[in-house]
């Protein structure tokens, strides 16, 4: 697109070179159309115009890309062998801008085995877990942690957030479908019930740690290998 625009302006200035030739009244006609389009800045603006598209361009398909390494579109849902810290990665490029005013995050990823899993499945408990550590921050800059780690039958994640907390008499019912305590229209309370329904799908457990004013704990292990 930019070669074309080249080609343009280099004959709109063949054009203006030329000029000279035409009658004063043509020239007139000229002189008026180009001050209503405002020839010369447009000239100078085009190019800048176009080097914003082209970025605008390039971050369309870095998003594209996340959301296909985050869905999986291109392999279907399925179990297979995977990496967690993958899993995670392309889930925080998703999050990222949820989170990246709320919290910083600090990762300590120790190196880990592929576990048996469906991937899309688990960036979306990542996902639900994220976004909820992001809510639970209020009134400044918090901290999200992550880690993980293994042991002989484990992948283990934890996702810790210094937000304000859950209440010991809600703990019991964060779980359920539809329990939120957001206001209507900002939770669905379906995130954490999904979650578990996955996790449990997987062999696995979640528990949580939380200290009221203090901030919480998810913690998620996932079998490395399933049996049968
Ligand atoms: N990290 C957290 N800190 C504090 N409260 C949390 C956290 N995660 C979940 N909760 C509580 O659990 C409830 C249910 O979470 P969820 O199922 O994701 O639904 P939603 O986010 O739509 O409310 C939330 O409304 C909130 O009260
Ligand atoms: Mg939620």
């Amino acid at each position: 697109m930019s070669a074309y625009i080249k080609d343009l302006l280099g004959l709109v200035s063949s054009y203006t070179a030329l000029e000279g030739n035409l009658s004063e009244q043509d020239r007139q006609v000229m002189n008026r159309f180009k001050q209503k389009i405002d020839l010369e800045f447009l000239m100078e603006d085009v190019g800048s115009l176009l080097e914003q598209s082209n970025e605008g361009l390039t971050r369309v398909k870095k998003i594209v890309q996340d959301l296909k390494d985050f869905s999986r579109v291109d392999s279907s849902d399925s179990w297979q062998k995977a990496s967690l810290v993958d899993c995670m990665e392309s889930t925080l490029s998703i999050v990222n801008n949820e989170i990246k005013y709320k919290a910083n995050l600090v990762r300590n990823f120790q190196p880990l085995p592929y576990v048996d899993c469906m991937p899309s499945q688990i960036n979306q408990v990542f996902l639900n877990i994220l976004v909820n550590a992001a809510h639970a921050i209020e009134g400044g800059l918090g901290t999200i942690t992550i880690n993980m780690y293994h042991d002989d039958k484990c992948v283990w994640v934890e996702i810790t957030d210094t937000g304000k907390g859950i209440a010991p008499e809600i703990r019991d019912r964060i779980f359920d479908p539809f329990f939120t305590t957001k206001p209507i229209g900002q939770g669905t309370g379906l995130g954490l019930s999904i979650s578990y329904g996955i996790i449990r799908k997987h062999n696995g457990s979640i528990t949580i740690e939380s200290e009221l004013g203090k901030g919480t704990t998810f913690r998620i292990g996932l079998p490395i290998e399933q049996a049968g």
